[in-house]
């Protein structure tokens, strides 16, 4: 009697956790030289009811293959366009000529095939690829396009950390949606809600994942729309950071909470080893305790958008804690020393520039330096190899998630104080937080793949998509060093 009791007991929590969790999808791994992105619309039963319309690459029914390449190597894309529109495919972080970047200017029209190529110049460091076409990326992302990019290099690959793909080394592209009453994604032109009411992981909702009892390494990618994260563990378990967008730190770092805003990427190492094998522990988005809220982004001064997830704390996903793995050899602590990165100092910079967060107000969009992205305006000239000091100050109503295409900066202040650099982001970055009332400083060098001609310049702007597509983004070519292989790549590339 008993027995079946319990039976009984454990078949309806089995039924309980079926509901209530669902496995997330593990990205396909290409791996290689030669990619074929095959973009399409697809569909995905993500709710109860209507199947949802998605955007999606390959085998994907949303979201796309995780490309892990190698640092040196010639990589070659394939990028065919089914959707039935123009796109664009950006690898976000990249290194690389401004022809091959996928921004805005290298647009694929419906039907057609764009095949960029580059020699692999990023140290290893979790990337990522997205649609950048001008007032359509929100369009675009909410449907999820996008994937992760790996690159692996030697100096990663000699030290003992998880990397066994879907094993112990584990890629989470984190989004929130809202849905219409027939279950399909709220999305401009019809809607223009960008903070979403509902968590999907990798694609998934109510994501869980079973990991080994041993260190596992996540790759987290804030691939919002809008929504910045604050993300830690149930339990408040301490977690290690090791990487941020442009790759590895010199040394980890020991963390229980971690912003992360939309563009951002970091790699964490948790242990599990300590945890019983059945047992679970969420990874949280949690109410940063600011008044207005950082999982709801960052608010305007009323501090209210409307989203059901604003000012309350989240599962991003659910993890059972399987047994230690025997696909690799388990990861029993993190190394203490990572990398031996040298960054540039302000000392370093011998051009000085400053931009400001404008527009904002009733219906203006927001912009930077009172300009409103046009095609055909270079907001910026770089002298090839010159390192240079760019300050971006927010006096403005709103907060904002700041990119620039191509490089990799170190950030030397916040609000002009080094102190002020949060120790999760003291690494290479490509994208950073930009707080109201704040100002941000980094340096960077302009070192490679000139790119004079303004028909294919790159790109700095908000990394909300709305915003981007709004118009607050600008553009800034690098000249010099014509005898550089690479400009010869200046001609139309573009289809
Ligand atoms: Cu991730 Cu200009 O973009
Ligand atoms: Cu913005």
């Amino acid at each position: 009697m008993k027995k079946s009791f319990f039976t009984l007991l454990a078949l309806s929590s089995v039924i309980i956790l079926q509901a209530q969790y669902n496995t997330i999808t593990i990205p396909e791994a290409l791996y290689g030289t030669n990619f074929n992105l095959n973009i399409h619309e697809s569909t995905k039963q993500i709710r109860t009811g209507n199947l949802t319309v998605t955007g999606s690459i390959n085998n994907e029914t949303f979201w796309g293959p995780t490309l892990i390449i190698n640092k040196g190597e010639e990589v070659h894309m394939n990028v065919t366009n089914n959707l039935n529109e123009s796109t664009t495919l950006h690898w976000h972080g990249m290194h690389l000529p401004a022809v091959m970047d996928g921004g805005p200017h290298q647009i694929i029209p419906a039907g057609t095939l764009w095949q960029p190529y580059w020699t692999v110049m990023n140290q290893a460091a979790t990337l990522w690829y997205h649609p950048h076409l001008h007032e359509t990326t929100q369009e675009q992302i909410t449907k999820g396009v996008g994937g992760f990019i790996i690159v692996k290099d030697p100096q990663e690959t000699a030290l003992a950390l998880p990397r066994t793909y879907g094993v112990d080394d584990i890629v989470l592209a984190l989004t929130s949606r809202s849905y219409s009453t027939a279950n399909q994604f709220d999305s401009p032109p019809t809607s223009v809600r960008v903070y979403g009411d509902y968590m999907l992981t990798n694609g998934t909702p109510n994501g869980q994942i079973s990991l080994p009892k041993q260190y596992v390494r996540l790759r987290i990618l804030n691939a919002e729309v809008e929504r910045g994260y604050n993300l830690g563990f149930s339990d408040n378990r301490t977690f290690y950071i090791v990487a941020n967008d442009g790759g590895l730190l010199n040394a980890p770092v020991a963390a229980t909470r971690v912003k992360l805003m939309v563009g951002e990427r970091i790699e964490i190492m948790v242990n599990l080893g300590n945890d019983t094998v059945g047992s679970s522990v969420d990874l949280k988005a949690y109410n940063s305790g600011q008044t207005l809220g950082f999982p709801g982004g960052e608010p305007n001064t009323t501090g209210q958008f409307g989203s059901l997830l604003n000012n309350i704390d989240f599962s991003v996903l659910h993890i059972n804690v399987a047994a230690t793995t025997t696909a690799t050899t388990p990861i029993t602590a993190v190394p203490s020393i990572l990398a031996s990165n040298t960054y540039w100092t302000a000392a370093n910079a011998t051009v000085t520039r400053t931009m400001t967060v404008t527009g904002g107000q009733g219906a203006t969009p927001f912009s930077l330096d009172n300009h409103t992205f046009v095609f055909d305006y270079i907001d910026k000239t770089v002298n090839l190899n010159d390192i240079e000091k760019w300050t971006v100050t927010n006096n403005n109503i709103f907060g904002h998630s700041f990119h620039i295409h191509d490089i990799e900066f170190k950030i030397v202040a916040r609000n002009g104080s080094a102190t002020g650099v949060g120790t999760h982001e003291s690494g290479w970055k490509d994208t950073f937080y930009l707080p109201r009332n704040e100002s941000v400083t980094f340096v960077a060098k302009f070192d490679d793949f000139a790119d004079a001609d303004v028909t294919h310049p790159y790109m700095y702007h908000c990394h909300f998509a709305g915003h981007e597509d709004g118009g607050m983004m600008g553009q800034f070519i690098v000249t010099g060093n014509l005898g550089n292989d690479q400009n010869t790549l200046n001609t139309d590339f573009s289809l």
